[in-house]
Order: structure tokens, then C-alpha cells, then sequence
């Protein structure tokens, strides 16, 4: 084999390799994709996606609407009322939410909803 016939198929073989990625490793929002919904808990999931996406507008000190999401007793009564879900599934009866920004990713959608159809249970 010529050194440029072993150059090509090197540079074949390295081409070929970035295509291992899975989709869903690279788009775990997909629809369709795999979302790991198993596990989830208030405290380990919800809570943390809380405070990166609603809490400066929704704690004790600053509760919009009337709403807080920063406590579990706050966020119960969001959801309880029905309100928490669909400001943000972004449904027809409530302000799309976050307030400003992007609706959340698909898959933390889809855990959140885990967590309410559990009951919504302060774990
Ligand atoms: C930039 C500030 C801001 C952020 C971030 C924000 N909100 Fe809000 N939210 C508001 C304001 C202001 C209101 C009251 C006015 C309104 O309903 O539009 C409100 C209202 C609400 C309501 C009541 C909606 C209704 O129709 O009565 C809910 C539930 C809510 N927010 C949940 C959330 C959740 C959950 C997040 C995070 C995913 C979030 N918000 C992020 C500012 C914010």
C-alpha cells in the first residue's frame, strides 16, 4: 500500500469514528429519545432545575403571581392548584414560564411531570 493510499484510509477511519456518538447521548431533549424519568425525587431533580430556571422570581421574598418555587410548601401549592404544570407545558390558563426565557428541555419536562404524577412527594 503507497504511503498516500495508507494516508487516505487513516484519514477514513478517523473520519468514521466521530459518527459513534448515540443521538440521544448528544440530544438527550429529543423526543423519542432516551430520558431517564426513573429515580426522580423533589430534592435531587426538581429542586435543582427550581433554582437554575424560577427561583429569583419565585421565593418568599419575591413571590410573583403569588407564587413561590423555592420552597416545597410553595411548589406544592403550584402544583396542587394545577397552575405549575401548565405555565410550564406553556398550556392555554397560565403564563408561559420560565417568564422570558426558553421553555424547558424536553426531558426535564418529562421528569418534573414523573415527579408530580408521583404524587409530588417531598423526597
Ligand atoms: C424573570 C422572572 C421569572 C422567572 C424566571 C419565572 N417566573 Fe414565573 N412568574 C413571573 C411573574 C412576574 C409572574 C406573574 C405574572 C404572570 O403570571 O405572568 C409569574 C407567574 C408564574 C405562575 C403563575 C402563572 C399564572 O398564570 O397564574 C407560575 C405557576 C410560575 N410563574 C411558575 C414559574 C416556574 C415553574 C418557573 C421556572 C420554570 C418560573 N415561573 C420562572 C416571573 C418569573
Amino acid at each position: 500500500m503507497s504511503v498516500r493510499m495508507l494516508t487516505f484510509a487513516v484519514l477514513i477511519l478517523l473520519a468514521g469514528s466521530c459518527y459513534y456518538d448515540k443521538e440521544e447521548d448528544l440530544y438527550p431533549g429529543l423526543p423519542g429519545s432516551s430520558c431517564d424519568t426513573t429515580g426522580v425525587t423533589w430534592s435531587g431533580t426538581v429542586a435543582p432545575l427550581m433554582a437554575s430556571n424560577c427561583n429569583a422570581c419565585h421565593n418568599p421574598a419575591a413571590p410573583s403571581g403569588n407564587v413561590v418555587t423555592s420552597t416545597f410548601d410553595g411548589l406544592k401549592t403550584a402544583v396542587n392548584s394545577g397552575i405549575f404544570w401548565k405555565a410550564i407545558n406553556h398550556e392555554a390558563g397560565a403564563s408561559p414560564m420560565p417568564q422570558g426565557g426558553n421553555k424547558l428541555p424536553d426531558c426535564d419536562l418529562r421528569k418534573i411531570k414523573a415527579w408530580i404524577d408521583a404524587g409530588a412527594p417531598q423526597n
